[in-house]
């Protein structure tokens, strides 16, 4: 650009140059010597050179200007521009906290109003305090009048308590006294205390002695269960008694298996039994017994009435007898039977009772049956005895006695015989029906005659004795 300037400057340098040279030639049409003008041409373009030269150097330190101008106003310019940035930007906020200001500024006037109102009533409520506290000091006023008043009184009253003082004074001995006699009360209220420890590990003590007879309490009591059975036994043996301290059965005896005298109410004389206690405990009395055969069974009516055979062998105890035996005490009968093989059963009925001669003897009752052997004498309960010269049985056409060779409550004959025909030994087809039978399925038939057999009777205990 300066070159562009500067060659801008010598073409008008030039122009200006050729027109002096018109000039000079019209100044030169003068007969003066041409190389003259041309020396002037030269001294004037050097002039012009330098001219030239001077304002080149006047463009360029010009431009030099310009440009540090054009760099310095850019700088400044962009200055300027993030300065007005930053102005704008505090302008903005400075707006803000205006807003905030006036913001503020109206909430301030609104409290400061309501403040305002606030302290209206304040004063309002003071001035009202001021009236209440002009009254309380009037009030006060009065009291105090009132309060030099019960001064005055309290004054007497004070007097009054000094007389009392030594009121107290006096009484003051007596508290002493009644704390002495308070430290003894304590002191025996100490020795309470302990009285009542002593008694507490007493009653624990007690407590374990009272455990221990608890114990000693049940096994007490197991004795006295013991001593009931013994009791039952006495009972028995008691009921053994008749009037007169005389045996009336076996049970006066106890455990006795030999031969005794008994005094039966409603028999004339005493009579001698066999007690059994090996079969079924103590006190039977034995009232028939089939052994050996030594004995003949097959008999009358009256040696029936009366009893016949041998009290250590074999024998039948009379329908007399038995009749008084069972008449008032109902009596238990256990009848014992052993067949050839040692084999034996029982059978026993618990109330068995004979009636009077009246009756015929019958069998009145029997009662309960219960054993090892069936009950063969069912056929037999009710009805009266039988002999072979007194016919009383069911059978209306034989006599049963003769048919089956023996004496007994016969019905129908029935299916028991234990006074029969006595065989040496078991004599099946021969003595069919006439020996010694009990029949029953599972033991032996009415064509099996018995070994040996027992029949014995005990008093039912009753309950009312024990
Ligand atoms: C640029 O700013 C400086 C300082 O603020 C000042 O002296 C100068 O004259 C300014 N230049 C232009 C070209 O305004
Ligand atoms: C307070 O009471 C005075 C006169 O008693 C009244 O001029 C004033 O306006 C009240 N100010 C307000 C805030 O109510
Ligand atoms: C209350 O009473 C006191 C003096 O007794 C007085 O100085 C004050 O101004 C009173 N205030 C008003 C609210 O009446
Ligand atoms: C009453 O007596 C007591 C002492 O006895 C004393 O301290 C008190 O001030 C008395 N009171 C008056 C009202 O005299
Ligand atoms: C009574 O006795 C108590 C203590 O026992 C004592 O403090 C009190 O002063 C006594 N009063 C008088 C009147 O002696
Ligand atoms: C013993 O017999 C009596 C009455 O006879 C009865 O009250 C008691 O409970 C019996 N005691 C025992 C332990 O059997
Ligand atoms: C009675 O029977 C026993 C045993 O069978 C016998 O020893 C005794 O001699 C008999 N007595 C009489 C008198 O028959
Ligand atoms: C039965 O017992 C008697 C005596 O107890 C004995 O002599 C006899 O040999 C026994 N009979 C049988 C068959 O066991």
């Amino acid at each position: 650009m300066r070159s562009e300037i500067c060659v801008i400057a010598i073409f008008a340098l030039l122009v200006v140059g050729s027109s002096g040279r018109s000039r000079a030639r019209a100044e030169t049409v003068q007969p003066s010597s041409s190389l003259g003008k041309c020396e002037v041409i030269r001294d004037k373009l050097a002039k012009y050179q330098s001219v030239c030269k001077k304002i080149i150097q006047d463009r360029r330190r010009h431009i030099q200007i310009y440009d540090n101008l054009a760099r310095n106003l850019q700088f400044n310019n962009t200055h300027l521009q993030s300065t007005i940035i930053e102005h704008a930007a505090t302008i903005i906020s400075r707006n803000d906290l205006l807003v905030n200001c006036e913001r503020e500024a109206k909430e301030r006037e609104k409290k400061l109003c309501s403040l305002g109102i606030a302290l209206n009533s304040t004063l309002i409520q003071l001035r009202e305090s001021n009236e209440t506290v002009a009254a309380l000091s009037s009030q006060n006023a009065l009291l105090e009048s009132e309060l030099s008043e019960k001064k005055a009184e309290i004054d007497k009253q004070n007097e009054t308590i000094d007389a009392l003082s030594t009121l107290v004074g006096n009484q003051n001995s007596s508290v002493l006294e009644l704390k002495q006699a308070n430290m003894l009360q304590l002191k025996e209220l100490a020795d309470h205390q302990n009285t009542i420890n002593m008694l507490q590990a007493e009653l624990v003590r007690s407590n374990a002695a009272v455990e221990a007879l608890g114990k000693q309490n049940d096994e007490l009591r197991a004795q006295l269960s013991a001593s009931n059975a013994s009791i039952k036994h006495l009972n028995e043996l008691v009921e053994g008694y008749g009037s007169c301290c005389q045996a009336s059965s076996c049970v006066a005896f106890g455990a006795s298996n030999t031969v005794h005298m008994i005094q039966v109410s409603g028999v004339p004389d005493p009579f001698q039994v066999l007690c059994n206690s090996q079969l079924a405990g103590n006190g039977w009395t034995v009232i028939q017994r089939r052994i050996n055969g030594e004995v003949d069974f097959y008999r009358s009516w009256d040696e029936y009435k009366r009893g016949f055979g041998n009290v250590t062998g074999e024998f039948f105890i009379g329908l007399e007898r038995l009749h008084h035996m069972t008449k008032d005490t109902p009596q238990q009968l256990y009848v014992w039977l052993e067949d050839f093989s040692n084999n034996t059963r029982y059978a026993s009925f618990d109330d068995f009772k004979i009636g009077s001669e009246q009756e015929a003897y019958a069998l009145l009752s029997l009662g309960k049956h219960q054993g090892t052997v069936g009950d063969a004498m069912r056929m037999n309960r009710g009805q009266k005895f039988t002999t072979f010269d007194q016919d009383n049985d069911a059978d209306e056409v034989n006599n049963c006695a003769e048919l089956r060779h023996g004496a007994w409550w016969y019905d129908h004959c029935g299916y028991s015989n234990l006074n029969g025909f006595y065989a040496e030994a078991d004599l099946e087809y021969d003595y069919a029906d006439k020996g010694i039978f009990w029949a029953d399925d599972d033991f032996h038939e009415s064509d099996y005659s018995l070994k040996s057999v027992i029949m014995m009777i005990r008093p039912k205990v009753s309950k009312e004795t024990l």
